[in-house]
């Protein structure tokens, strides 16, 4: 189930928020992903970085077995964002803890078909992603298999950086490339999502916004954050 769509007139599909919990006080993890579904948020975006893909070091299965239960009560999905080395090794793990969808990231894969086979083999919705500076053609050979392309639009492994302006032309350029071969899959954007620039993403084509500093520490409250942004992919 999909809740608090926002149906643009001129799209078929609705435009979902996916609040990062990377931002959010791991003290008090539970109670704030709670308050992201409440007001609005559509699936948790779950960050998972193991100190080698990138340099910093997040959160495992654990973390994604803990939210399973909140996920289930709020109808939302846990879209977990993998960015690790050598991702077929921990597929099983992932799935077995309660991930509904699977991204990862094409530098770090050797066989992206068999490893996008593996998670759907595994009951899950396989998505496909992207550092900045790595071409968007490397996703062709998957692009119609996958549930989701995410494009980046920070260097992954921080949280709080800012938007990559060029993104928004790859988001355009991805959009189009989708479109071109009538391939389903969702197109999310992840990396210095704000107010500030929500339209202008919507706008070039993405399906999905990932948003975490914004959310978990932007302006005003979390619900007030996540109705905020709620109004203006209203808008797009
Ligand atoms: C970065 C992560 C993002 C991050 C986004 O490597 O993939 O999901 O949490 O955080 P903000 O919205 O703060 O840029
Ligand atoms: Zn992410």
């Amino acid at each position: 189930m999909i809740q608090n769509q926002t149906v643009n007139k001129n799209r078929s599909r609705p435009i979902l928020l996916a609040p990062s919990i990377l931002a959010a006080d791991f003290a008090r993890l539970g109670e704030q992903a709670r308050q992201a579904l409440e007001a609005g948020g559509d699936w948790l975006h779950i960050d998972i970085m193991d100190g080698h893909f990138v340099p910093n070091i997040s959160m495992g299965p654990i973390v994604v077995e803990a939210l399973r239960p909140l996920a289930d009560k709020r109808g939302a999905l846990l879209d977990v964002h993998l960015m690790i080395a050598e991702p077929e090794r921990y597929l099983e793990a992932f799935m077995k803890a309660g991930a509904d969808r699977l991204t990862v990231h094409v530098e770090t894969t050797p066989d992206l078909p068999a490893t996008i086979r593996k998670i759907q083999e595994l009951g899950g919705r396989a998505g496909v992603t992207l550092k900045p500076s790595t071409p968007l053609e490397t996703v062709i050979p998957v692009i119609s298999a996958v549930d989701l392309v995410l494009v980046m639009s920070v260097e992954p492994g921080f949280g709080g950086q800012a938007y990559l302006p060029e993104s928004t032309q790859r988001i355009a350029t991805l959009r189009q490339m989708l479109d071109d071969r009538g391939a389903e899959a969702w197109l999310e954007v992840d990396g210095g999502v704000y107010l500030g620039n929500a339209a202008e993403i919507a706008g070039a084509g993405a399906d999905v916004l990932v948003a975490g500093s914004s959310i978990f520490h932007g302006r005003g409250s979390i619900a007030q954050n996540v109705a905020a942004y709620r109004e203006i992919l209203a808008g797009v």
